[in-house]
């Protein structure tokens, strides 16, 4: 039975990508002592532009060993990496170049494949070598970074897809109903697989979605599917700035600090 989500409620964009940056950098430094890496496997998306400015900038770029920080990807737009929807373009331009991470450390998937299937394959096979984990294990990732859009999709697991059934595959060929239409994603299982399951939801857009998500009764309601996130062990934090938060009831009630 996975443990409760933990909910914390952020001023604004701005406060919750600084506390996300210091969880992050907090599950690095326990990853690293632990066993020697951090394996992230980072989200797609807008929201975590703000995290990765906060990991570069002065107060947090010295606080955890890069060279010790392995960076996945939870998801990927099928196309090339420079193209200005790659979330690997996002993370290069606003992460890796500032930081200076080594390409040795960045596994990102291959969007310019023509045959996304083809890339969803390779990339699961590279999981399964990286992280040490063949058929049938289940690669486990110390932080899977979550972003949430406003039908409830979460990596690239949008609802009536058959993506949301997948059990066996890591990695899937997907469709998306708008934008970048082909899409590779992790699947379920593996996010669930993690250690720590981080959400970053900012703006009033996603509040009907975050309460979807957190407080409708049916667990994992296919039209919804953030609802297929709940870690087998691992923690499940969702960070959520006032206007996510608007409509899920303890924010409601006020009893949630700008902190929870
Ligand atoms: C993607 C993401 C997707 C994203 C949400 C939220 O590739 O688009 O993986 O799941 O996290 O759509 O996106 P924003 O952060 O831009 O609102």
């Amino acid at each position: 039975m996975s443990a409760a989500p933990e909910i914390r409620i952020m001023t604004d964009r701005q406060e919750l990508a600084e506390e996300a940056a210091e969880l992050f950098v907090w599950l690095g430094e326990q990853a690293t002592t632990a066993s020697g890496r951090f394996r992230v496997a980072l989200s797609g998306g807008t929201t975590p532009k703000g995290l990765y400015a906060a990991l570069a900038g002065p107060d947090l770029c010295t606080k955890l060993a890069w060279p010790h920080v392995d960076f996945y990807f939870s998801d990927e737009r099928c196309v090339p990496p420079d193209h200005p929807d790659s979330n690997f373009g996002m993370a290069n331009e606003t992460l890796f170049r500032p930081l200076k991470i080594q390409p040795e450390h960045v596994f990102r998937m291959a969007g310019e494949d023509n045959r996304p299937e083809r890339a969803a394959l390779q990339y699961e096979e590279l999981l399964r070598k990286a992280l040490q984990a063949p058929a049938p294990a289940w690669p486990s990732f110390d932080l899977v970074l979550l972003g949430l859009g406003e039908d409830g999709h979460t990596a690239s697991l949008f609802p009536g897809t058959q993506a949301l059934d997948e059990r066996e595959r890591l990695v899937v060929a997907t469709t998306a109903p708008q934008g970048v239409k082909n899409r590779l994603t992790f699947t379920a299982p593996v996010i669930n697989n993690a250690r720590a399951i981080v959400f970053l939801v900012s703006g009033s857009s996603k509040a009907t979605a975050v309460r979807l998500a957190l407080e409708v009764p049916n667990q994992s309601d296919p039209r919804i599917p953030a609802r297929l996130i709940r870690p087998e062990t691992g923690r499940l934090i969702w960070f959520l700035d006032r206007t996510a938060a608007s409509e899920l009831t303890i924010a409601k009630q006020g009893v949630v600090s700008h902190e929870e």
